[in-house]
């Protein structure tokens, strides 16, 4: 059963029930507002900082359960360390950290938005926000019983927010709220099971963002075949779920400016197709849609929050399967951009996906510059693990950009090498390219390369493989999701801070 999740502002006041959580610096001291709410238990919080060797280091944390002398039944105090020079970052994780004490099924919380030096802007308190709003996600949907012995009904956790500003919180906290709806967005479509998050139904879902004034168009197989994307086709042959594309528009910028494009592989389900797959772990493969979540996500972050850029996101939408109809190794298939493609593995589908997706969204859009989302290779994992999305670019300043915006968010990018030795690895005899490379050793980059063959070097060009990052990533403060809505953030930064008028 799902918990419900209520967050609000208000002013700084001892909370006359609940869960209180407040923050304080190395030495343990707290701001003002803090040490006034939390006074009357002041003695029992030095005693206990005392005996547990809490001292405010950042990432610990004192608890203190019905506290005497204060109304809240439960008293936590976040350690900040210095607390000088914190950003965006730090702030949205606290927030996290704070949601982390306020466990399912406790009622409500008061989170204190006061550093030892003052209150925190309203900005900040708008970051703690949003990092309590993303730690509190979960994936319950399909859970219809509550944990072993707790046949309690789910209790709507309440949050608020203290600040000295909470008008202003409340306004900042707008855009942060987009932006994390746009991560919601992702991660949900990420956790869906596949006999749920087909093709179609993937379709429907962008569909949605409609209602936050993105124009969506579907493009069907018939209209798929007519544009001649018989890369895409190829790989959903197998499926009895019929492929699709979608359009996502969000006009927020000047009229008849060039939009940024967004490019996102959908495959709902990689079975392998007749390269099959073996069958530990395969049900990971629900995920391998997490490059077009992100572009979903994304743009819903970008309509909801009105941001004054055009933008464009295109996923293609499949499902690999084996069948009697399925696609062979063997097979040479035409794509849009009119280069032949010899089919080695079925299991390297995505860049046969994404080869007609990007040639279309070039002709089509002519944008500024295109940024491509795939969990598209194992190797990708065992070069950077489950840290970075490794980046790949024909383009010095995109490339830089993505990178600090990935330190910007925490959602972090490492450049890896393209190269003409990595792509003659993918001519083959018999057509103009092969789907793979001879051998398994560089396979990320070798993927790059062969999306690059679709790649219009006069565009700005880079591609994110998510693999590590898409989904059974890091769990952080901020996520404790399996599909992670990575690059949401990321990339609504990078628009913000680069492409905006
Ligand atoms: N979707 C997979 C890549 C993947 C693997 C993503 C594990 C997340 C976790 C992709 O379609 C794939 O199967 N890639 C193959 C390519 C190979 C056949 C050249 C791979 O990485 O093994
Ligand atoms: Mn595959
Ligand atoms: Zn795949």
């Amino acid at each position: 059963m799902p918990d419900a999740f209520k967050l609000a502002f208000g002013p700084f006041a001892a909370p006359a029930r609940g869960i209180l959580v407040v923050f304080c610096a190395e030495g343990v001291k707290f701001g003002p507002a803090t040490a006034k709410a939390i006074a009357p238990a002041a003695d029992l919080v030095g005693r206990a900082a005392k005996a547990e060797r809490f001292t405010g280091k950042s990432g610990s944390a004192l608890e203190l359960a019905v506290p005497e002398g204060l109304k809240a039944v439960r008293l936590v105090i976040i350690g900040i360390g210095k607390g000088t020079a914190l950003t965006q970052k730090d702030v949205v994780k606290f927030g996290g950290m704070a949601m982390g004490k306020v466990p399912a099924g406790a009622s409500e919380a008061s989170v204190f938005a006061e550093l030892p030096n003052g209150a925190m802007s309203a900005g900040h308190a708008a970051d703690l926000a949003q990092g309590a709003r993303l730690r509190a996600y979960a994936f319950d949907r399909y859970k219809t019983k509550r944990k072993d012995g707790d046949d309690e009904k789910p209790k709507s956790r309440s949050v608020t927010i203290a600040t000295s500003d909470a008008a202003s919180a409340r306004k900042a906290y707008a855009e942060r709220e987009a932006i994390a709806d746009g991560v919601v967005l992702a991660r949900d479509l990420v956790n869906e099971p596949a006999n749920v998050l087909f093709p179609e139904e993937f379709a429907r879902r962008a569909g949605a963002l409609k209602k936050v004034g993105v124009g969506v168009e579907v493009l069907d197989v018939r209209a798929l075949r007519k544009l001649g994307m018989n890369a895409l086709l190829g790989v959903g042959q197998g499926s009895v779920r019929e492929s699709r594309v979608v359009v996502m528009r969000w006009n927020g910028g000047k009229k008849g400016d060039a939009p940024v494009a967004f490019i996102g592989k959908g495959v709902c389900f990689d079975t392998g197709g007749i390269s099959i797959k073996p069958a530990s772990g395969m049900e990971d493969m629900k995920g391998d849609m997490a490059g077009a979540a992100c572009v979903t996500g994304l743009l819903h972050a970008l309509a909801a929050r009105k941001a004054r850029v055009n933008a464009v996101g295109v996923i293609g939408l499949v499902e690999n399967m084996p069948d009697g109809n399925a696609q062979r190794p063997g097979d040479i298939v035409k794509s849009m951009s009119g280069q032949t493609i010899e089919i080695i593995n079925t299991d390297a589908e995505g860049r046969l996906v994404l080869g007609d997706v990007i040639w279309y969204t070039a002709q089509r859009f002519k944008p500024k510059f295109m940024i491509d989302l795939a969990t598209l290779t194992g190797a990708i994992i065992i070069a950077l693990g489950h840290e970075y999305a490794g980046m790949f670019a024909n383009n010095d300043q995109l490339a830089e950009r993505l990178a600090k915006a990935g330190e910007e968010t925490g959602e972090a990018v490492w450049r890896m090498p393209l190269g003409p030795e990595y792509d003659k690895q993918i001519d083959s005899k018999f057509a103009d390219m092969k789907n793979t490379g001879g051998s398994r050793w560089g396979g990320a980059i070798t993927a790059a390369q062969f999306i690059k063959r679709f790649v219009d070097d006069k565009i700005p060009w880079a591609h994110l493989d998510i693999a590590g990052t898409g989904f059974d990533s890091r769990q952080t403060d901020i996520n404790k999701s399996w599909g992670s809505g990575w690059g949401v953030r990321l990339l609504d930064r990078l628009v913000r801070d680069n492409y905006e008028r």
